[in-house]
């Protein structure tokens, strides 16, 4: 059997009288891809926050390869090998795009100093394919790239999970479909991936297994067929004015 990479054991966040993240509890095993989705506001990038430790959760725990890792703040949690992406992306715009990705390894689970960080980030933006920007400044780069040198900067720390927030939002269809191949890159590595996502069709192709929240709660966990059959599951997304926008849209592109 496979061994577990990650457990969300019974994790409330509150913030004051509200409840983001409310007692929700899953496994995700090595190796695998497993995607957390749910209406606008329903504690998905909240939970991510205790994961890596932004959040301290009010109650639970979480544990990581088998130790638990709750409390600790998020350098010590991205030096054991767990790494992640923003929603709102966050490069440093003022340097170029290769020497972000090195300061991600030389914060990331090998300390590295900065020659080998720097044969890392080579490596990363090649395998990403951002090589021919390297010298630019991370903030002249259009939305799909900040979106691909975030994903690079997780990388580069070598993560053994990797956790990813919106990735493709905001991405043409042609940028999704290079993004879909980077991620399922990424898979082949061996890297296991906690990715929240709105475009359905993405998510469902991508996971092999779905974590659904709504309100904070977990609402259902399955594979895609699963949750895409789950009569509470079509309730959540119907519910849900500019999601049932968005999935009707997909349909009719
Ligand atoms: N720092 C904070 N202080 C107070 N409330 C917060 C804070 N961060 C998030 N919230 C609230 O917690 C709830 C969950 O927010 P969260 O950002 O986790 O949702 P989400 O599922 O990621 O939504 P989206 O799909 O829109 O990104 C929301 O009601 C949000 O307003
Ligand atoms: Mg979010």
């Amino acid at each position: 059997m496979k061994s577990a990479i990650l457990e969300v054991k019974s994790v409330t966040k509150a913030f004051g009288g509200l409840l983001a993240v409310d007692d929700v509890t899953f496994t995700m095993f090595e190796g695998e891809i497993l995607g957390l989705i749910g209406p606008n506001g329903a504690g998905k990038t909240t939970l991510f926050n205790v994961i890596n430790g932004v959040y301290k959760p009010t109650k639970g725990h979480i544990v990581f390869a088998g130790q638990d890792i709750t409390g600790l703040p998020p350098y010590e949690v991205v030096n054991k090998g767990l790494s992640r992406t923003h929603q709102i992306v966050k490069p440093l715009n003022e340097m170029t795009v290769i020497e972000n990705v090195v300061v991600g390894a030389c914060f990331g689970s090998e300390n590295l100093g900065l020659e080998p960080a720097r044969r890392v980030a080579n490596e990363v933006l090649e395998f990403i394919g951002l090589d021919k920007y390297k010298d630019e400044l991370a903030g002249k780069l259009n939305i799909a790239l900040k979106k691909r040198l975030e994903v690079a900067r997780a990388l580069a720390a070598n993560p053994k999970l990797l956790l990813l927030d919106e990735v493709l939002a905001g991405l043409n269809p042609t940028e999704v479909g290079k993004m879909l191949d980077v991620i399922n890159k990424i898979r082949d590595r061996g890297i296991s991936i906690l990715m929240i996502e709105h475009i359905m069709q993405a998510i469902m192709s991508l996971s092999n297994r779905i974590v659904v929240l709504n309100f904070g709660r977990k609402l259902a966990e399955g594979t895609p067929d699963e949750v895409a059959n789950d009569p509470q599951v079509i309730e959540a997304y119907l519910g849900d004015p500019e999601m049932a926008k968005r999935i009707l849209e997909e349909e009719e592109a």
